[in-house]
């Protein structure tokens, strides 16, 4: 697991958006995991201003949502649909027909994770995943207890997330209890993982995430068992990491990786030109 700490909100958000961005770069069709919540509006801004000003194409990008609120259609502006239409979707040339969010009005529940989880397959499996995290340490809408071997399914939130989620609607009652959501096991099939946290009202949950045991009462603990996972974070979210020695350790030394190899490469060839007489 990286962990990359900036300074603030906005940096989070710029540094998401450069990995995506990197990676849309080098595979026009890559399969881009999304997420919601107040914490990946400014990836979303930051991808927006790239669309517009240098020309990042979304023509062949496929995206899967997480996951949608139960009972809520997509055109509620609380739904997670509407979210993603207004924040990303509307401002970029992605197809309509390559854009997944899971239905908040289904009828056949099974019938429809197990679809969505045959989609993210038939798609060749989602190349980067997008995460926030929720103040009890959840990805997506797994709560703590989730399996983290679970998929797709329909999961009831808890009073902590339902608290969170109320300060966006304007009548508490209205907040959903419910939802459909990728599984922790869909999530960490993806083939690379970036989860992103602002402010200190994330810091224990970053905390257990990073540092804590792997455990299903946080289920964004299950990245440490991921191979390629960036966890980038602001200095609140930071706080309350006990080895931020070494993470800016790490970051102040990778900058001699590229210098090394660069030195090896060029000897390397020197040798090569000897050989050649
Ligand atoms: C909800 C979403 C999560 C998100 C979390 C945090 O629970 N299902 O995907 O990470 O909210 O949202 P925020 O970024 O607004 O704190």
């Amino acid at each position: 697991m990286e962990v990359i700490i900036v300074k603030t909100g906005e940096q989070v958000g710029k540094v998401a958006a450069d990995i995506i961005a990197t990676g849309m770069l080098r595979k026009p069709d890559f399969v881009l995991g999304l997420a919601t919540g107040s914490t990946p509006l400014k990836t979303y801004t930051e991808l927006v201003r790239k669309h517009k000003e240098g020309g990042l194409d979304f023509s062949k990008t496929t995206t899967f949502n997480l996951d949608e609120y139960l009972g809520l259609p997509m055109t509620h502006p609380q739904s997670y649909y509407y979210f993603m239409w207004e924040n990303l979707f509307k401002h970029v040339n992605i197809n309509p027909e390559n854009i997944h969010v899971p239905s908040g009005q289904i009828l056949d529940c099974e019938g429809f994770c197990e679809a969505y989880e045959n989609e993210i397959v038939d798609a060749g499996g989602i190349d980067l995943q997008l995460l926030g995290i929720g103040r009890d340490g959840h990805i997506a809408f797994n709560e703590p207890g989730s399996s983290l071997y679970s998929r797709t399914r329909l999961k009831t939130l808890t009073k902590e997330t339902v608290e969170d989620n109320a300060r966006v609607f304007d009548d508490p009652d209205e907040v959903p209890r419910f939802a459909v959501t990728m599984g922790v096991g869909t999530v960490i099939d993806a083939r690379r993982i970036v989860l992103i946290a602002n402010g200190t009202g994330k810091a224990q949950a970053i905390f257990d995430a990073v540092e804590g045991p792997v455990s299903s009462q946080c289920t964004a603990s299950a990245l440490q068992l991921h191979p390629k996972t960036t966890v980038i974070v602001d200095e609140g979210a930071a706080s309350k990491l006990e080895r931020r020695e070494y993470y800016d350790w790490i970051r102040d030394n990778k900058r001699q990786i590229h210098d090394i190899i660069e030195k090896q490469i060029r000897k390397r060839l020197r040798l090569e030109h000897k050989d050649w007489g």
